[in-house]
């Protein structure tokens, strides 16, 4: 077998273990409230590429522990995506009707329920983390550290603050050290807690975990302007979402900015530079460098 052949053979049996993990830690559907519960899962079952919680088992594997608390923070991290994808979709943001290949959640319940089933997404994605206390009660202090970075990467200095700015700036020309803050918290920040609570549960040292940061805003960048390029170039059918909704929206992006090639080729600079950052860690995790390979010419 090629090694391309074995990558994705790998890939997807990597992507069904975490569809197993999501499984186990879906909300129960009960309750005079029970349209949340499937609200939630409506979302979180629709598919997706499962990247976050795939790097955060491999960054976790790359330093050799295996922690009984991964697993919660794997789902809690998607969980997480999840909703800032919801919320990113109602009308009063980007006004999208399709995603991961269905109606929006916001279409099919109303955007009242859009609304609290990302809400009910980030709280039960902090009930999920919190269970991992209990399942490793020595491991506390690792755990309260990893819980840390979630909070941090998802909130107004993370992932929320970048969705602050980029709607802030909607239809006007932004220069390129706004957009560069704006991607490095939308999307780098929950990239970046991904592979850094890997790290932490992997038994990294501190320092090591400031490595993996690094590693990980270089992928999370990258990851965005591939997504700003699929939006011009790739279609609604290959991506489970819209396309030309950057250009609907008047959202300045890498590709308005400096065009399609030149877009390009900054992914690929910042993949580089992030697979070589990778080499300096002492330890090897080769499906995570082909992981970091594979994304730069991702089309979905
Ligand atoms: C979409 O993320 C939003 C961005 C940060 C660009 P993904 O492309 O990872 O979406 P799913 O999880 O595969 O649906
Ligand atoms: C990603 O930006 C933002 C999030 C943090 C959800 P986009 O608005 O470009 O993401 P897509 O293209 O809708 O997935
Ligand atoms: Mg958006
Ligand atoms: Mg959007
Ligand atoms: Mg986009």
């Amino acid at each position: 077998m090629n090694s391309k052949c074995d990558f994705s053979k790998q890939m997807e049996q990597k992507v069904q273990a975490v569809e197993a993990v999501l499984q186990e830690y879906l909300p129960k559907q009960k309750g005079y409230q029970s349209v949340i519960m499937e609200a939630m899962c409506y979302s979180l079952l629709a598919g997706g590429k499962r990247l976050r919680p795939l790097l955060m088992s491999e960054t976790a594997r790359l330093f050799g522990e295996h922690s009984l608390a991964l697993k919660p923070f794997m789902a809690a991290i998607e969980m997480i995506h999840t909703y800032s994808l919801v919320h990113d979709d109602l009308p009063a943001m980007d006004n999208d009707e399709y995603r991961r290949g269905r109606k929006t959640t916001h279409v099919v319940y109303g955007e009242n329920m859009g609304i609290l089933a990302g809400d009910a997404l980030l709280n039960y994605a902090f009930e999920t983390a919190f269970r991992a206390f209990v399942m490793d009660p020595e491991e506390s202090l690792t755990i309260g550290r990893a819980l840390t970075v979630l909070g941090e990467k998802a909130g107004i200095y993370g992932m929320i603050g970048g969705q602050v700015i980029d709607v802030k700036e909607t239809g006007r020309e932004v220069s390129k050290e706004i957009l560069d803050t704006i991607y490095e918290l939308k999307t780098a920040a929950l990239i970046e807690a991904s592979m850094m609570i890997g790290a932490i549960l992997g038994g990294a040292s501190e320092e090591e975990v400031r490595m993996v940061e690094q590693i990980a805003r270089n992928v999370g960048v990258a990851f965005q302007i591939q997504d700003d390029i699929l939006d011009v170039t790739s279609t609604s059918e290959v991506l489970g979402k819209p396309v030309h909704s950057d250009e609907k929206n008047e959202k300045t992006t890498y590709v308005t900015l400096m065009g399609i090639e030149e877009a390009g080729r900054a992914v690929e600079e910042l993949s580089e530079e992030a697979i070589s950052l990778l080499h300096q860690l002492p330890e090897e995790n080769h499906f995570l460098e082909q992981l970091l390979c594979q994304l730069i010419h991702r089309d979905r």
